[in-house]
């Protein structure tokens, strides 16, 4: 628990389910007042909401497609109009739609980058428009992956998007810096989420998955949450620009583990 977070108002997008609804779970045990964006999962996200509010912090539900230049500022409008304030905003909504790069359409390749890159930036921008206006030196969180730095076969757009959200979020840290605002990227591996619930049901495709994970399983989406409550926080004021990988190792060169090389 952080006590300087009780209080403060957050919105965290795609909050209806996965490592989006362990966030602002987290946040709402801290006594943060959760805006929980969904897109399609009305359910999920009212569920998140219900369990907030039994944590004794407030949480409205909003729907919003992160892609469209008007959500992210109507998020932040919810923000104000029930929480009076905003004072975190994560960037979580993305998507995952494989294929072989040579066949992958347009419109696959587009809806990926618009929705994992195109949101962030937009997310960002409401989000800081915010924050500089008001005078406000508020935090901004980016839900990278490890395949912002390892490449991803089926996945072009998908690690394009990452490896784009890495220089975004490198880029919006240096120029606000000196406005007291932080911006900083979880870099997830593997994770125990609906995303990954095929692979995990499948006994060969969870051994091979778990080959390349040096500390040999996929987590639970609370060690997630625990990396962007401590960003969140005042413990870690003087970072910013970072990715902080959460992926037991993954990112290390799995194959060179036993001296291989
Ligand atoms: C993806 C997961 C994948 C993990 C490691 C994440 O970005 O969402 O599906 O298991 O990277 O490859």
């Amino acid at each position: 628990m952080y006590k300087d977070l009780a209080g403060k108002a957050a919105i965290v997008t795609g909050a209806s389910k996965g490592i989006g609804a362990e966030i602002a779970h987290r946040f709402g045990r801290e006594g943060i007042n959760v805006i929980v964006n969904y897109h399609s999962d009305k359910s999920g996200a009212q569920r998140v909401v219900e369990d907030i509010i039994a944590y004794g912090s407030k949480a409205i539900a909003v729907q919003g497609d992160m892609s469209q230049e008007a959500s992210a500022q109507a998020l932040v409008d919810a923000a104000i109009h029930h929480f009076g304030r905003l004072d975190i905003f994560v960037n979580n909504a993305g998507m995952e739609m494989p294929a072989p790069s040579h066949e992958m359409t347009l419109e696959n390749w587009q809806r990926v980058i618009d929705v994992n890159l195109t949101g962030y930036f937009l997310g960002s921008r409401a989000a800081l428009k915010y924050f500089v206006d008001n005078g406000i030196k508020g935090n901004l969180i980016n839900l990278s992956s490890v395949h912002e730095q390892i490449p991803w076969p089926t996945f072009a757009h998908y690690a394009a998007s990452k490896g784009g959200i890495k220089l975004l979020n490198q880029t919006l840290a240096l120029e606000y810096a000196p406005s007291g605002i932080r911006v900083n990227a979880i870099g997830p591996g593997a994770i125990n989420t609906p995303i990954n619930k095929e692979k995990m049901n499948d006994p060969e495709k969870k051994a091979a998955l778990e080959k390349i994970i040096p500390m040999g399983y996929a987590a639970e989406p609370c060690v997630v949450a625990n990396a962007a409550a401590w960003l969140a926080s005042e413990q870690s004021s003087y970072v910013t620009g970072i990715t902080l990988f959460v992926d037991g190792g993954m990112t290390l060169y799995p194959a060179f583990m036993n001296g291989n090389g």
